[in-house]
């Protein structure tokens, strides 16, 4: 049985529909990117998984348990946690209060205060300064120590990378292994395709709310990821 298996999710905001019936299966362990240009639904799915957006309909089982339609604290608690896009850290809580704000939802495992600074030790360092007098960098490791706090099986990282630099971003996918071996599947959202493509196991692309390709990254052509990724517009303008 697969750690995710979710089935034709639709989901949306007022009359807008975001998600028009998509399918996703992460097995456990693995690590599965998500690609698609701005406005695919990318977030949006990774919110209706996470409870933050209401699931109009589907289907979503874990770990063996149907928690389509749960509240996100019931999601969490069953082992979900959500690293959301933007880090929406809390600007007037310490670094460490901010990490512990994740842990409100406590289930044991691995992760505490003590093995998220193990992780990232410029947040030990910094553990008592207001979250926004971090570097970019520095709050998205606070957003995904925040997350680990709950000890998840399955993390949810949406664009972690946007707006850092290069190496800034290496700092911390550079993590992501570390995390994994602790027993945590992570899916990561990211616009940027090389680093979905150098991180992950499988990688599913999507387009205006549908999954429209599927597959290893050795295994799909280049071309079949631009097509994928910009639609019609590729051929068009061959
Ligand atoms: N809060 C919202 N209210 C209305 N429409 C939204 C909202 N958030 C996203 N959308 C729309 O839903 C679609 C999918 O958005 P989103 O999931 O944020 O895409 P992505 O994360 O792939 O950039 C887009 O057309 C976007 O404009
Ligand atoms: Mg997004």
């Amino acid at each position: 049985m697969s750690l995710l298996e979710a089935r034709a999710l639709i989901a949306g905001y007022g009359d807008f529909q975001a998600l028009y019936g998509v399918d996703l299966t992460l097995e456990s362990g693995e690590v599965l990117a998500i690609i698609g240009a701005n406005g695919a639904g990318k977030t949006t799915l990774l919110r209706t998984l996470a409870g933050a957006l209401p699931l109009r309909s589907g289907s979503v089982s874990f770990d063996g348990h149907a928690l389509g339609g749960l509240p996100a604290h019931r999601i969490c608690a069953a082992g979900i946690a959500l690293v959301p896009e933007g880090r929406r850290l809390f600007p007037s809580l310490s670094v460490e209060e901010n990490l512990l704000m994740g842990a409100y939802v406590r289930r044991s495992g691995p992760w505490n205060l003590q093995a998220v600074y193990g992780l990232f030790p410029i947040l030990h360092e910094f553990h008592r300064r207001p979250a926004t007098e971090l570097s970019g960098g520095q709050q998205q490791m606070v957003a995904i120590g925040r997350a680990l706090m709950s000890n998840p099986h399955l993390l949810l990282c949406d664009e972690i990378s946007l707006g850092l630099a290069p190496v800034v971003v290496k700092g911390i996918y550079q993590a992501l292994p570390l995390v994994c071996e602790q027993g945590v599947s992570v899916i990561v959202v990211e616009q940027d395709i090389s680093q979905a493509l150098r991180v992950a196991r499988r990688v599913v692309c999507m387009r205006e709310g549908r999954v429209v390709l599927e597959g290893a990254p050795d295994r799909l052509l280049r071309d079949q990821i631009a097509q994928a990724y910009f639609g019609a517009a590729v051929e068009k303008s061959r």
